[in-house]
């Protein structure tokens, strides 16, 4: 059983301190989002915990602060399924933080029911992209102000089986839970491309993330036949501190591509929809169109 979870879990460490640097995790509350936030203010970051639901951002950060000893770990409501509550952390921050150095679009919903945003998208595309895209878009300017640093997005190897439906984005034609997901990560990985382009000379890096299948409550809007297998079969998994560290090896590790795919801590190929160009900055142009944005 160890030798499997040696295999599965391959370690990774990094002994970089980010004293005076300031961090936003979002869905910082539980699963990925909440180790690589812990990791974070072990590091000595100050820590933004970007969460829906404020009750949990704050068991979070209690919980953090305690394990990590650090006075900086800050919850926050960030709900990416509202555009409104996006503008509102966004003025919240740049009223209360003078930098911010990592920006870590993590949070996701998967496989979920139909249902749409506050703002009328078809959810999986609405938070997973469209709400990342515009936080990223409120925050440039100070990801700029505060270069070096880095935008990262949380993406998947299921990116591969997607295929962006420039038709019907929204699923208001057809909607398939999957097919919506696996769109939406591969969306990250066209965002993380056309941003990384745009942002060349600026110092700020962009980084898309396959954190690899982890145990975490991901699979919350699955079948309960297929919850039940997923926890029975959860030592074949990732642990949540384990699924942290593509991430955190993109937050850390100096002189790394920027615009690039990463999986197991190293440089990935991702797939041949996902290093389109044309569909990259199509994506972008449909974006900035849906939220009504001028983002040059
Ligand atoms: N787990 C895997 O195997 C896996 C594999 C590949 C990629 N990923 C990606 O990794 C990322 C983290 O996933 P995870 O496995 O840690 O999942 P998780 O345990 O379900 O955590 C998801 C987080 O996103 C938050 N969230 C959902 N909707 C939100 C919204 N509208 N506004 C703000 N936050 C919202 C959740 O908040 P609540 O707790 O309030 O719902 C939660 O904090 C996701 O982007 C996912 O697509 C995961």
């Amino acid at each position: 059983m160890n030798a499997i979870r040696n295999l599965i879990g391959k370690k990774w460490s990094s002994d970089v301190r980010l004293d005076g640097k300031t961090a936003i995790v979002t869905g910082a509350n539980t699963g990925i989002g909440k180790e690589t936030a812990r990791d974070l203010a072990k590091r000595g970051a100050r820590v933004i915990l970007a969460c829906r639901d404020v009750r949990k951002a704050k068991e979070a950060a209690r919980e953090i602060a305690e394990d990590s000893g650090s006075a900086g770990v800050v919850p926050c409501k960030l709900d990416l399924a509202d555009t409104k509550s996006i503008c509102e952390f966004a003025e919240h921050i740049f009223n209360t933080e003078k930098a911010v150095h990592f920006l870590i679009n993590n949070a996701g919903v998967a496989i979920c029911p139909y249902s749409t945003t506050a703002d009328g998208y078809e959810t999986q595309f609405g938070v997973n992209h469209l709400g990342h895209f515009f936080l990223t878009f409120l925050l440039m300017d100070m990801l700029k102000q505060s270069a070096p640093s880095r935008v990262i997005n949380l993406s998947s190897f299921v990116h591969s089986m997607g295929r962006i439906d420039f038709e019907d984005l929204n699923s208001e034609r057809s909607y398939h839970p999957v097919k919506a997901y696996v769109q939406s990560k591969l969306a990250n990985v066209l965002f993380t491309r056309e941003l990384a382009r745009r942002l060349e000379g600026t110092g700020v890096s962009v980084y898309a993330v396959d954190p690899g299948a982890v145990h975490t409550e991901m699979i919350r809007h699955m079948k309960s036949s297929l919850q039940i297998l997923v926890n029975a079969f959860s030592f074949l998994i990732k642990t949540p501190v384990e699924g942290a560290f593509t991430t955190l090896y993109c937050t850390l590790t100096p002189d790394l591509e920027s615009g690039g795919y990463y999986s197991e801590c190293a440089p990935a190929k991702c797939s041949r929809a996902a290093s389109d160009d044309l569909a990259a900055r199509r994506l972008w142009a449909v974006s900035c169109h849906l939220l009504g944005i001028r983002w040059r």
